[in-house]
């Protein structure tokens, strides 16, 4: 889903895999924007060219959708990519798009829906791995150790004394992707800042904005659609902090 912290795993997926390559001081972050390094399958890739050559690019080949899972072709399922799914309180999912699509003119929202994704990551946890924003704010150290090992780039011991996990947390903290030049300045589009990427990038931020009668309705809608799914958010400030 969009607003879930795609660009903010981008730079930190892209810093993790890459980490070898460049040296976390010279990394093309500070030069190029998250979504320029993992590229849209459906925004960039199959927008431009119907029948991409993908083996032009270099392995590990990283790419990133907001199709959900029922819309993507069945080789996404059969063949060994693996899958990182990242998902979000919905209020805080809500909140955050509100203030990025008002920025965006002439934006005809089809929201994704989060499909069937969890199940298949309980089924096949090798090739599904599904992360929660706020675990990843919470914990990021112990959640980019999991997607190391998920994706097969296990941070050696020698690594780890170096600090180079909370290198790459601190490296992608919305702070530091905030101050960098590329994200600050300019445009990627005529109708969009290349700032907007980067608003606050909290946990709970929707309790400054949703009135009562929207929470209530809000989780309505939550339980509705998420019924059945296993999954739940912590919203413990739902009824107490309104
Ligand atoms: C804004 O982002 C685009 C890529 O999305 C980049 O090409 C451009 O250089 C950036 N602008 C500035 C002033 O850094
Ligand atoms: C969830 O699904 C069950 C069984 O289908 C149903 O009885 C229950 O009312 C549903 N709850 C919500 C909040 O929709």
């Amino acid at each position: 889903m969009p607003k879930t912290g795609t660009t903010w795993f981008k730079s930190l997926l892209y810093s993790l895999l890459k980490r070898s390559d460049n040296r976390l001081s010279n990394t093309p972050l500070r030069t190029h924007n998250p979504h320029e390094l993992i590229l849209s399958l459906e925004i960039t890739i199959y927008a431009k060219d119907k029948t991409p050559d993908l083996t032009n690019i270099t392995p590990p080949r990283l790419f990133s959708t907001h199709l959900p899972s029922a819309s993507l072709p069945e080789s996404v399922k059969n063949s060994k990519c693996k899958i990182i799914y990242v998902t979000r309180n919905p209020f805080d999912t809500f909140v955050s798009s509100w203030h990025y699509y008002t920025k965006l003119k002439n934006v005809n929202n089809n929201a994704a829906q989060p499909s069937d994704i969890d199940d298949e990551s309980l089924e096949r946890p090798e090739k599904v791995l599904f992360l929660k924003y706020e675990d990843l704010k919470e914990d990021g150290a112990l959640q980019l150790k999991r997607v190391a090992e998920f994706v097969g780039y296990p941070f050696s011991k020698e690594e780890e004394k170096q600090g180079m996990v909370e290198d790459i947390i601190n490296l992608c903290s919305i702070e530091s992707l905030k101050e960098m030049e590329v994200n600050k300045n300019g445009k990627c589009d005529p109708d969009f800042d290349n700032k907007s990427f980067f608003r606050k990038g909290v946990v709970g931020d929707w309790v400054n904005y949703l009135t009562p009668a929207m929470v209530e309705r809000l989780c309505k809608i939550r339980d509705e659609k998420l019924n059945g799914s296993g999954l739940s958010f912590c919203t413990a400030t739902e009824h107490t902090e309104l």
